[in-house]
């Protein structure tokens, strides 16, 4: 992918208004210095979301959400980081800057799209011709608006109808080739792939065709579904089938349903469960788990009942779990033998789905149940058996609400009032977790509701006080110089306070660099740039304190403040310097630097 410059991106935020871009989407109110309303992202009655003009950023104190105007639109409208960019480029009438490199790729992409298009319509209209085709359909109760929406098409009988009809030239011959659609027999005959099926095109992310799946009309007519092969434009373990539509259907998608076959999001679509995607002929992979949560919080895994739709959940169940982070979901539908979500939903309609939904193994149940087979819990030997098996699975999880979650079930499963020794570990360890999450909190991060799990008793006696957040000199500029980034420019040289050893003082240095790198850069793009850091919970909380006084009071905050850190540091050096002279003594460089050091004290005070 082409790298923007980050220059770039910070001109783009400056230049944009996040207020207007927020405000076209969401009605805002105007409550002092900033915006509320209803958060966008999750349900809630009262305004708990808040847009920032000065610091160019959103936040919602129910659910977290938070980003710059960019991710925003990336959230809101669910675009990709690139057409997020180029929207609010053209806002601004500003020109992406790429590549040349980076072009000429474009319009290669382009051409291939172009014939992916060609021939998904070229299909569409063979399904037209065909009533043969068209009965197949028919007798399945595909309905036309749904053949529309998924641009189901048929693919002629013969070796060369696709080769015929759009192969008309050497270089589109190439291009259809590069989509796969093409087979070549041994003496390098090039002929149709898909011949004498029904065609379902594979969209991507933005709706254009890249890919396709085709049906047998008939049984035994070879492998039931043929795919695309892998090509430039198409990886099978990075694409739903289906988003596309989903994402044109629904403003909002509270869930999505993932289910293994195109039958099953087109009839499930048709009778109203506008929420399925299919993974194409394999197993959940972690990219497809990602993508699932990025477009919806909850996500629903449907599988038939028998030994390889369990085997094909536990394979999704190790794609979530490292991927699972607070506010995200998972669940797991087990369907009756022989059927799939298509039979049911046509025997019991969109209700009936729904409330097979509704009962829905979470993900934590899943995986308890499949860890426990095969081991005798009821033992003590089996209980520590599950609780290593567990241990290990769970230590992949990211830190967050549901990790814990899962530690203390694992204890809750694995002990009695009795507690061996792994669970003891265990307990230790949930303790330790514990702990660390209330020092999180105590360090201004996002406060962290223990949720539906009540924690056992066990663990809740090592629960420790929770301390007081200090207000420290390093906290404050750091505060100051997020908020108005400009700030950063008036600390003259970071050189006098650079190597003092205090909490937080390698990011307020960070910070620095990064205001003065990027003069142009607002507090929601300082907090994106952290997005990924361990760092991120503290700086939101401080990015969202409410400063007294003005720009002008609050820049002799930043120069007092580093005229301190400067002090502190010289006494740092002195208090070295005396141990040394007290322990092994100085050299004479040191008895310079000391004298140094005490004069300049002399002089400060
Ligand atoms: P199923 O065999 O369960 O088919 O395969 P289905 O979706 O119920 O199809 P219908 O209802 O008979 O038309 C589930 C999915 O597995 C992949 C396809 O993605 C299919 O939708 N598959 C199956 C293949 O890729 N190739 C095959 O030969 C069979
Ligand atoms: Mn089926």
């Amino acid at each position: 992918m082409a790298r923007i410059p980050d220059a770039f991106i910070d001109e783009l935020l400056a230049r944009t208004d996040i207020v207007e871009v927020v405000g076209a989407r969401v009605p805002l109110k105007r409550q002092g210095k900033e915006y509320s309303a209803c958060c966008p992202f999750h349900d809630e009655r009262s305004p708990s979301f808040t847009v920032s003009p000065t610091k160019q950023f959103y936040h919602c104190f129910g659910c977290g959400a938070h980003g710059t105007a960019l991710s925003f639109l990336m959230n809101y409208d669910r675009l990709e980081f690139l057409d997020a960019v180029e929207e609010l480029a053209r806002r601004n009438g500003m020109e992406v800057p790429r590549e040349t490199q980076q072009r000429n790729e474009n319009n290669d992409t382009r051409d291939l799209f172009n014939a992916l298009e060609a021939a998904a319509r070229f299909f569409q209209r063979n399904l037209e011709g065909s009533e043969k085709a068209k009965a197949y359909l028919d007798g399945r109760g595909v309905d036309a608006a749904i053949r529309m929406q998924f641009m189901i098409g048929y693919a002629p009988d013969g070796y060369s109808a696709l080769k015929d009809a759009l192969g008309t030239d050497e270089r589109r011959m190439k291009l259809l080739d590069r989509a796969g659609l093409f087979s070549k027999n041994d003496r390098g005959h090039v002929y149709d792939k898909f011949r004498d099926r029904v065609m379902f095109p594979i969209h991507d992310r933005r709706g254009r065709v890249i890919a396709f799946g085709g049906r047998v009309l008939q049984k035994d007519d070879g492998p039931k579904y043929l795919n695309s092969p892998e090509t430039a434009l198409f990886h099978k373990g990075r694409e739903l089938y289906g988003l596309w539509q989903v994402k044109q259907a629904n403003q909002k998608i509270a869930r999505l349903v993932v289910v293994e076959g195109y039958m099953d999001v087109v009839s499930l679509f048709q009778f109203g469960v506008k929420e399925a995607v299919a993974t194409l002929g394999t197993a959940t992979t972690p990219e497809h788990a990602e993508l699932l949560f990025r477009n919806a919080p909850d996500v629903y895994f449907c599988f038939d009942g028998d030994a390889a739709g369990q085997r094909a959940a536990w394979r999704a169940v190790e794609s979530v779990l490292p991927r699972i982070k607070d506010g995200r979901q998972a669940f797991f539908l087990f369907l009756p033998d022989g059927e799939d979500p298509d039979t049911i939903v046509r025997q019991e309609g969109a209700e009936g789905f729904h409330a097979r939904l509704k009962h829905a193994k979470p993900l934590s149940e899943f995986f308890f149940e499949q860890i426990s087979v095969e081991i005798d819990t009821s033992t003590p030997d089996g209980k520590s058996k599950l609780a290593e098996k567990a241990k290990s699975l769970i230590s992949g999880i990211p830190d967050g609400e549901f990790r814990d979650q899962m530690e203390q079930l694992n204890i809750r499963k694995t002990t009695n009032v009795q507690l061996s020794a792994t669970a003891l570990d265990f307990v230790n360890e949930l303790a330790g977790k514990i702990g660390e999450d209330l020092r999180s909190v105590a360090r201004g991060e996002i406060p962290k509701s223990y949720g539906k799990v009540v924690p056992t008793k066990q663990a809740a006696t090592y629960r420790p006080q929770i301390p007081v957040a200090k207000r420290t000199l390093v906290r404050n500029i750091i505060t100051l110089i997020l908020q108005k980034p400009s700030l950063a420019l008036a600390i003259e040289s970071t050189h006098g306070f650079s190597a003092l050893r205090q909490p937080g003082m390698d990011l307020l240095l960070e910070l620095i660099d990064l205001a003065r790198a990027r003069p142009e850069v607002t507090t929601g793009a300082i907090l994106e740039n952290f997005a990924e850091r361990e760092e991120i919970g503290a700086l939101q909380k401080l990015a969202l304190q409410k400063l007294p006084g003005d720009e002008d009071s609050w820049r002799q905050e930043v120069l007092d403040a580093a005229v301190q850190l400067e002090k502190q540091m010289l006494q740092q050096r002195l208090d070295e310097l005396q141990a040394k002279q007290r322990n092994i003594g100085l050299d004479e460089a040191d008895k310079y630097e000391l004298r140094t050091l005490l004069q300049a004290r002399i002089g400060r005070h």
